[in-house]
């Protein structure tokens, strides 16, 4: 189904842009000797707090955040007088960003807000000046919010900053280290946003702090120091190696909403930032879910077939067309060797020289919930640092059947569980989002506008109740 040629174009690719990326490799793109170092530190800032994951690298706005309301559009922040922020002072800024007030109306919390609520004045500063540097890009944005009413009482999100800001409180009795670390994580990067669950009125739900969230069809998974269900097993320079690179070998890849994280924001901070939120995420109470990872049995995984066949392609290629002829081509394993083993290989060693990952024993394939390796399946995957060829998604291609069949081979051959019983309605339940919690979306923060329904509801309760009484005397 995978033609060799296909894959070696896809090699082809791999290679240009990861000889593109040696040169800029992290090295922030903004930063520039011919600027102040007051607007380099703000470039630093717009990096670590991700600004543009929404308000793209140009920061001309535009992506738009899902919500069951509709869609939510970022909007133009360049210097731009009529249709950006060229109108803003420093304080205008600062209370978009803390306090979510834009100059003329409420922003809504698809904005992160409750997050930027505790960054500090001299980071806000750099940040307005770096923006002043940003060029002005004098153009109507594409989409505008418009969402039906009465989510377009923009005043209403008064009642919900009430109840959720700001997020999260400082802790007490940490070190200087890891209160940078408490910074970055709950301020900058609002790691939260997409780790911690939503409450009742779609706040952060503090009790299960950054214990793992339903992400539209992906699922941020839990990253407290929990042993079974979180990232307890991760040293430091484990947790930074993975927000530089977006990979571990052999345990991880970011290949969906984190690998953007890891495009956009992480791979640009310091060493020293990272080792902060590495420490930090060291220190966070563990909560412990659900959804534990298996701990890798590694009498279970498959051994390299032999190191010179996994790192020679037309060996590789030979390899599978052998195995393949012993196998039954509808089988589990037959599905396998056809979709997924041009890249993945025979027994899922990959190619490592060619930036297609090896899959044995990653906790995608150990988790109790399998829904990432489920998503990347029917999604694809794309690496985080174009250093790597993208995995191409097979929702169209395959049946739910073909696909839990896959899942449940992969599973249990390359991820050492002892055994893997996914279903064709567990396959269509991922893909359609079902078994998520009600209304989840792309950036969960943005459910919190349906707090405002709480509010008006009470409020009607109220006047309606007083009204009763009234009605009685
Ligand atoms: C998760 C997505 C997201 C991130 C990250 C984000 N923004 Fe926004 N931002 C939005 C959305 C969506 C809006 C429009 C909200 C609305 O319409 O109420 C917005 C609006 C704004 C506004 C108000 C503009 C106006 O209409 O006057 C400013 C200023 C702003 N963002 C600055 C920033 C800066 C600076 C950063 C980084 C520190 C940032 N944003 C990061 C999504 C985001
Ligand atoms: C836009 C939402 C989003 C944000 C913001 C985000 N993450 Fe993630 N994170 C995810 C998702 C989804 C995954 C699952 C893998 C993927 O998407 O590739 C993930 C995976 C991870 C993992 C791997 C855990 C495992 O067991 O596999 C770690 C560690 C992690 N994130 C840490 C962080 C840190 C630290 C931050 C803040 C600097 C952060 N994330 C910000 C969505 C997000
Ligand atoms: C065209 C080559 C190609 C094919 C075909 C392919 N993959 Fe991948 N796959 C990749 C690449 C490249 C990555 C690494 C992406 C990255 O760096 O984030 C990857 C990553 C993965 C991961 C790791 C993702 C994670 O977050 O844990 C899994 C699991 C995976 N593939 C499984 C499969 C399965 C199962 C199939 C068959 C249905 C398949 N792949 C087919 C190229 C491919």
């Amino acid at each position: 189904m995978k033609p060799f040629s296909m894959m070696l174009s896809m090699l082809a690719i791999g290679i240009t842009s990861s000889a593109a990326m040696a040169e800029g490799a992290s090295s922030l793109p903004n930063v520039s000797p011919a600027n102040s170092d007051l607007v380099n530190r703000g470039a630093y800032i717009a990096r670590a707090a991700d600004c543009v994951a929404c308000h793209r690298e140009d920061y001309t706005g535009g992506v738009a955040i899902e919500t069951p309301m509709g869609d939510i559009y970022a909007t133009n922040i360049t210097p731009s007088k009529r249709y950006g922020i060229g109108n803003y002072t420093e304080a205008d800024l600062k209370k978009a960003l803390q306090k979510g007030r834009a100059p003329d109306h409420m922003i809504y919390p698809a904005m992160p807000y409750p997050s930027y609520h505790g960054m500090k004045d001299e980071d806000i500063s750099a940040l307005f000046a770096y923006l002043q540097t940003v060029p002005a890009v004098d153009e109507e944005p594409e989409n505008e919010t418009d969402l039906p009413f009465p989510f377009n009482i923009r005043s209403l999100m008064f009642f919900w900053n009430i109840l959720n800001v700001p997020s999260y409180e400082n802790r007490e009795g940490l070190t200087e280290v890891q209160q940078r670390g408490e910074y970055l994580t709950n301020n900058l990067e609002h790691c939260g946003t997409c780790h911690t669950p939503r409450d009742g009125t779609m706040g952060a739900d503090n009790s299960k702090y950054l214990a793992g969230a339903q992400l539209g069809n992906w699922y941020a998974p839990n990253i407290t120091p929990d042993e079974a269900s979180g990232i307890g097993s991760w040293s430091e320079q484990d947790i930074v190696t993975y927000l530089r690179s977006g990979e571990l070998d052999q345990r991880v890849y970011a290949g969906g909403p984190m690998g953007e994280v890891v495009a956009h924001s992480t791979r640009y901070l310091t060493d020293e930032d990272l080792g902060a939120i590495a420490a930090y995420l060291k220190v966070v109470p563990a909560v412990a879910t659900e959804n534990k990872v298996q701990p890798v049995d590694t009498s279970r995984l498959p051994l390299p077939i032999n190191e010179s066949i996994t790192h020679d392609l037309l060996a590789q290629d030979d390899y599978l067309t052998q195995a393949k002829a012993g196998v039954d081509a509808s089988s589990p394993e037959g599905l396998y060797l056809d979709v997924c083993g041009s890249c993945h290989g025979v027994n899922g060693y990959g190619q490592p020289d060619a930036g297609y990952a090896p899959i044995v024993g990653l906790t995608s394939l150990r988790r109790d919930e399998p829904n990432t390796l489920v998503n990347v399946i029917l999604h694809g995957a794309e690496g985080a640092t174009n250093t790597r060829p993208n995995m191409p998604g097979f929702a169209d291609e395959l049946s739910s059947q073909q696909i839990a069949d896959i899942t449940n081979y992969v599973r249990t051959s390359f991820g050492g569980v002892a055994s893997s019983d996914v279903s064709a309605d567990y396959i269509d339940n991922v893909a359609a989002g079902v078994d998520q919690r009600p209304f989840l979306i792309k950036y969960a923060g943005v459910l919190a506008i349906l707090g405002i329904i709480a509010v008006l509801a009470l409020i009607g309760f109220i006047i309606w109740n007083m009204m009763r009484k009234r009605r009685h005397h």
